[in-house]
């Protein structure tokens, strides 16, 4: 069993090792390498909620992506990752377009190819990422690898980096638009926009949002890791989001509105008569009464009432949506039944990946150990878990530590 107590220092002290890997792979240089953080995220409450319109709450956290990055004298960008053996070249000076030989180096190209149209003067750039955020596991690597390319180059191109809206948008649409996965906003806000000991309570529709604390005493939230990669998330997603839109056709006939956030069930009722329709419409109203309440638990720090709500989200995503499956239904159950748990649920997109769960801190080890037991009983399946907290959006670390 993994378990993970990360904090900030972590990335910043993996660096004696990330510099002797970046010259071995790069070669000396004439300029100095300068190193930024991206986190990853959980999602307190609001699942699937974001490309609906409504309120979501969700946490960078102290897992993340680190890149070292060193301007060269040419228009070329050589990327590579300490945990990928593809080696990643892109010429600025030539149009930049998706390409599947790429890898995982279609998002940092897809976040250039933006930049370039807004037009930045990007530098030719030697880079070395290297990561503590487990990969396909819903903690959203890709929102990480792709807001911590935007905020380097913008950095090494003297350029702003103060508006992370700004850059969490740019980073959606490159992700939308060149890589071809239709997400919401709220992961690249949580990477851009995340501080330490705080969520986020987002309104993706207007886009302000404000800090909620979420410092959580004699409690921790407990990220579990299904170590079962997310499958099918993509063309399941999509279909969800097209399941909702149908929703606000049926509805559009009567009233028209932003987002499936804003109908009431009796709406719903009187205009839709699909029972799967009806029951995707009645995650996403109850899902956001639910946010509203959490902010309003976590306000007056009632942590029990803020642990059912995460309970209650789970039901509903997997009775409702339908996005949980056999692995994060097995690891949720077994966190309920843990000693010191007080409510726990999938995070992300579903099908796989992550749950998080909130647990005494004082019983943290019996609790990672009695769900380890019963999740590997129930799937034969390893799972990790990382002690985690609320860490500050991307940033620069040369010089921190
Ligand atoms: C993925 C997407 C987000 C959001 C969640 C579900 O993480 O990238 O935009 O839709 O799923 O809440």
């Amino acid at each position: 069993m993994q378990e993970v107590r990360a904090d900030r220092s972590e990335a910043v002290s993996m660096r004696p090792f990330f510099t002797e890997e970046f010259v071995h792979l790069h070669g000396p240089g004439d300029h100095e390498a300068r190193s930024f953080l991206a986190p990853g995220r959980i999602n307190l409450i609001g699942e699937h909620i974001d490309y609906n319109g409504g309120l979501v709450m969700p946490a960078a956290i102290n897992l993340g992506i680190a890149a070292a990055c060193r301007p060269r004298s040419d228009h070329l960008v050589r990327l590579h990752s300490s945990d990928d053996p593809l080696a990643v070249e892109i010429d600025l000076d030539r149009p930049i377009e998706p390409d599947p030989a790429r890898g995982w180096g279609n998002y940092p190209a897809g976040v250039l190819h933006e930049l370039l149209l807004q037009g930045v003067d990007l530098r030719g750039t030697d880079v070395l990422f290297t990561t503590t955020l487990p990969q396909g596991a819903g903690l959203s690597s890709s929102a990480a690898m792709g807001v911590l390319t935007a905020f380097s180059f913008l950095a090494l191109a003297e350029a702003p980096t103060s508006d992370l809206k700004a850059i969490a948008l740019l980073c959606q649409k490159a992700e939308n638009q060149f890589v071809g996965v239709n997400c919401g906003i709220m992961d690249q806000f949580a990477v851009a926009l995340g501080k330490e000991d705080c969520a986020l309570l987002l309104n993706c529709e207007s886009h302000d949002y404000h800090y909620v604390p979420v410092a959580m005493g004699a409690h921790a939230c407990v990220i579990m890791n299904t170590s079962r990669q997310r499958r099918l998330a993509d063309s399941k997603y999509n279909k969800r989001r097209a399941e909702c839109n149908a929703v606000l056709r049926l509805l559009e006939t009567d009233a028209p509105r932003n987002g499936l956030v804003h109908a009431s069930w009796s709406d719903v009722l009187s205009h839709v008569s699909d029972p799967v329709l009806r029951r995707r419409a009645h995650h996403v109203i109850s899902e956001q009464a639910r946010v509203k309440r959490a902010s309003r638990v976590l306000a007056a720090g009632d942590l029990a009432a803020f642990g059912r709500l995460l309970t209650e989200s789970h039901a509903s995503l997997r009775d409702d949506y339908e996005v949980t499956g056999s692995h994060l239904d097995a690891i949720v159950g077994a966190a309920l039944q843990a000693p010191g748990c007080l409510g726990a649920r999938m995070t992300g997109a579903g099908f796989g990946g992550c749950a998080i769960a909130l647990v005494e801190r004082a019983e943290i080890s019996n609790f990672t150990a009695s769900v380890r037991s019963a999740y590997l009983a129930a799937t034969g399946l390893e799972p990790a878990f990382y002690v985690t907290h609320a860490a500050d959006g991307v940033h620069e670390t040369t010089g921190e530590g």
